[in-house]
């Protein structure tokens, strides 16, 4: 049923599908995703034997559980708050959607293979959500969300987990500028992204040579992201995976300093009204 291959970039949302479903199998889980075992089976990916080490496979594991935990609680207080509108970048196979339980619109952003994949495997469990098929390095993906109902003039939270360190830092600041201009007053951006310690922490280095060998790779960190969104008129907040995850009693198996931390969770909030 796959419609991907383990050298195709969209075979990394089912190793992060994996993970989450090894998370929902332990009795003190941080989250119970009782889509992501079945999106694995069904992939036929072997993402048990994702070729790293055990260390670093145990550390991406415990990066997508911590995460995904932050990022869980994020899109419900952004709810809350009243963003009626939720946006995947690079939605691969998370499934907030039907999980979370929240009273907003989902639109999720994927090449088109992967959504397929997901729509054939949750239209027989529901799911409630609009695929927008797009390229997010190409330009007309904001014409294509708003193509597929999407209302700039809403507040709208704003998801880019596990996408960022895939593109460059140019093509970063575009997919920012655009998600700035199409964010209303009071819009949410919830992302992780690397640390400028991901440069040379060992284990980094291990997923970057593995990425880079099947045909995709790691291309940009950031160093502060107060620096990095503020100019685009966000309020900023930040955590890091390592300290997110101590507070959950999840140890990290990495030391990060401040200006070398490792992997960021960043949290914003949009300021003005949209240009
Ligand atoms: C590591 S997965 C993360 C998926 C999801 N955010 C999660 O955390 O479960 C990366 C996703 O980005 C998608 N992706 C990669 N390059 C893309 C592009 N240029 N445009 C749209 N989606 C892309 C992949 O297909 C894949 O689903």
């Amino acid at each position: 049923m796959a419609s991907f291959t383990e050298t195709d970039i969209s075979a990394t949302a089912v190793a992060v599908a994996h993970f989450r479903a090894l998370e929902s199998s332990r009795d003190d889980a941080l989250f119970h995703d009782e889509f992501a075992a079945l999106f694995v089976d069904a992939s036929g990916l072997p993402v048990s034997d994702i070729g790293l080490s055990d260390v670093t496979s145990n550390r991406v594991y415990l990066s997508v559980a911590v995460r995904t935990h932050w990022l869980d609680a994020g899109v419900v207080d952004a709810v809350a708050a009243g963003c009626r509108q939720v946006v995947l970048l690079g939605a691969g196979l998370d499934a907030r959607a039907a999980r979370l339980g929240v009273r907003a619109r989902f639109f999720e952003i994927d090449l088109p293979n992967v959504l397929a994949f997901k729509r054939s495997v949750m239209d027989e469990r529901g799911g409630e959500y609009v695929d927008v098929a797009a390229d997010l390095t190409a330009a007309d993906w904001p014409a294509r969300l708003i193509e597929a109902g999407f209302d700039p003039s809403q507040p709208t939270v704003w998801i880019a987990e596990g996408i960022l360190i895939y593109f460059d830092s140019a093509t970063n600041d575009r997919i920012i500028t655009a998600v700035s201009e199409l964010s209303a007053a009071g819009s949410r951006l919830l992302c992780g992204h690397f640390g400028a310690g991901s440069l040379t922490e060992a284990q980094t280095k291990e997923m970057t040579q593995r990425t880079s060998s099947a045909g995709y790779g790691f291309r940009s960190w950031i160093t502060d992201p107060k620096t990095w969104l503020a100019e685009r008129d966000w309020d900023v907040t930040a955590t890091t995976i390592k300290a997110h995850g101590a507070t959950l009693g999840r140890e990290l198996p990495y030391e990060e300093t401040p200006g070398r931390e490792i992997a960021w969770l960043v949290a914003a909030e949009r300021r003005s009204e949209c240009a």
